[in-house]
């Protein structure tokens, strides 16, 4: 039986630093790049929030409140041997809850194309027109 949870991690722990490579392994490895520091410049500043099995941290997303007024749901990453058993989807309403907790109306986020799916699953909308380059899309939520 896995046990599987939600929860905030903070900044700088080593929790935070299994969550590094997470983005890394999921995230850059298979663009054949790695974490850059304008990835991570704004951390600090973020919540990060995670999945774990039994300990182990096997997803990841952000959460970085923007000026104007929503709040970006950035850098989500589950480890390949875990998808598809809804923990994606359970780590975005986690990670709404939390936004809503601390008050934001709107959750936006900049996904790639090949995950509009997995969004609009989740009552996003996308905003084809608002692309920041092909790969991507932005969509938003109200919650
Ligand atoms: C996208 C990602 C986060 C999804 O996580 P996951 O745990 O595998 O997704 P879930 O199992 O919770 O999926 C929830 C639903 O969305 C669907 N879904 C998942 N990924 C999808 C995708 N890429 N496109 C379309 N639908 C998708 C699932 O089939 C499922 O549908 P169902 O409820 O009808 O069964 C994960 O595949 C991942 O980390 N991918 C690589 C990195 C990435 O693309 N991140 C997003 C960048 S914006």
């Amino acid at each position: 039986m896995m046990a599987m949870d939600f929860k905030e991690v903070v900044f700088g722990s080593s929790e935070y630093k299994e969550l590094l490579d997470i983005r890394n392994e999921v995230l850059r490895k298979p663009i054949g790049m790695v974490l850059r520091p304008k990835d991570i410049a704004s951390d600090k500043q973020e919540y990060h929030l995670a999945a774990f099995d039994n300990g182990k941290a096997i997803g990841c997303v952000l959460l970085r409140p923007l000026d104007n007024g929503s709040i970006q749901l950035r850098q989500m990453a589950i480890l390949d041997n875990y998808r598809g058993q809804n923990i994606g989807a359970k780590l975005v309403q986690f990670a709404e809850q939390i936004a809503l907790n601390k008050k934001f109306k709107i959750i936006e986020t900049r996904a790639r194309k090949t995950a509009e799916g997995f969004y609009k699953k989740l009552g996003y909308i996308s905003y084809p027109n608002e692309f920041e380059d092909e790969h991507t899309l932005k969509m938003a939520k109200v919650l």
